[in-house]
């Protein structure tokens, strides 16, 4: 696999794109051969792809003759996967619709040997549900961002219920923000004054002014990106859910099974790694590479999308 290539902080993290819909959405597999070669595809064994979307590396691992258990937690993935690929891969494909969190106990049950996972993680914007999601900066909406109904906790309710180091904590962790504390304590101002920020657009503006407040004028992407971001990740759960999931299926693989995570920034490559390093010194396994792989420049220009994209790989012994 290629050497690493050095990225910038600025880079590192993805901004959200144009809400759409989900049969519409085009979307390209990131890092595909890198994902082929970290899983050592081989004819008829057994991979596992829990983050199946719209089914490209899916469709990578049966194209290369393996077999796939393709889990999503978006039933329109396994749906558009169901008429898409299920005519022509019956015996090699199975579909399942559930949280990654729960992985490892489902594919106990189901006596599957595992070769290999592949985890992609996050989302699409295509995905949010239409008019509840207030990912875009520009959105009227209410301040939701839940991708799955079935969540309870909103963004607005982290914003009317959590202190100023609750705040804090959420943009610091998960969106690297470097004014977490000083948006956190505009946030509860505006709170006690009954002027919290009620849509995406007015957050965004919200956090545009702290940032104006503070002297910075100019920034290559819109300053709310990384507030945006990190209310995501919580109301969401995502590290939780790939923590969980990655942990629940180590036990699972094959001895020579591989591990294949993609991850997007920097709070989630930093979990997988401490994680694979964690095995690796339990004596369970090794690390492919010590250093996460990268997208090389062609797929930077072709996908500008993968920019951010790490790649690690754990394999069991
Ligand atoms: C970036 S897309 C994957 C794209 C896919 N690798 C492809 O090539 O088309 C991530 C997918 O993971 C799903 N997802 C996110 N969190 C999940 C979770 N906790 N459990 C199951 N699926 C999840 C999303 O619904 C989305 O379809």
């Amino acid at each position: 696999m290629r050497a690493v290539r050095k990225e910038s902080k600025e880079q590192a993290e993805g901004e959200p794109d144009a809400p759409g819909s989900f049969d519409r959405m085009i979307h390209r597999p990131v890092m595909t051969r890198e994902v082929l070669e970290g899983l050592d595809v081989r004819p008829d064994a057994w991979y596992v792809d829990a983050t199946l979307g719209q089914g490209g590396h899916t469709r990578a691992i049966l194209g290369a003759g393996g077999c796939v258990v393709a889990i999503d937690r978006d039933p329109r993935a396994i749906e558009k996967a169901r008429e898409e690929l299920l005519p022509a891969y019956k015996d090699r494909l199975k579909l399942m619709c559930m949280n990654h969190s729960q992985m490892g106990e489902y594919l106990v049950g189901i006596g599957v040997p595992v070769s290999g996972v592949i985890l992609d993680s996050g989302w699409s914007m295509a995905q949010a549900p239409e008019d509840a999601s207030g990912l875009s900066f520009e959105g009227e909406g209410p301040l939701d961002m839940r991708m799955d109904p079935t969540i309870r906790t909103t963004a607005r309710d982290i914003l009317e219920r959590s202190s100023a180091e609750e705040l804090a904590s959420i943009l610091s962790n998960y969106g690297d923000e470097p004014l977490s504390m000083g948006i956190a304590r505009a946030i509860v101002q505006a709170r006690m004054r009954g002027r919290l920020p009620q849509t995406p657009r007015d957050l965004a503006a919200f956090v545009s002014g702290v940032y104006y407040r503070k002297g910075y004028r100019r920034s290559r992407r819109h300053p709310a990106t990384r507030t945006f971001m990190a209310l995501r990740i919580a109301v969401n759960g995502e590290i939780e859910s790939l923590v969980q999931g990655i942990s629940g299926v180590r036990p699972v693989l094959v001895p020579g099974g591989r591990l294949v995570v993609l991850t997007f920034h920097s709070r989630e490559d930093r979990e997988i790694k401490h994680l694979f390093r964690h095995w690796v010194r339990e004596g369970w396994g090794r690390l492919l590479q010590s250093k996460p792989v990268l997208p090389g420049e062609a797929e930077i220009c072709e996908n500008p999308r993968s920019r951010s994209a790490k790649l690690r790989v754990y394999i069991a012994t």
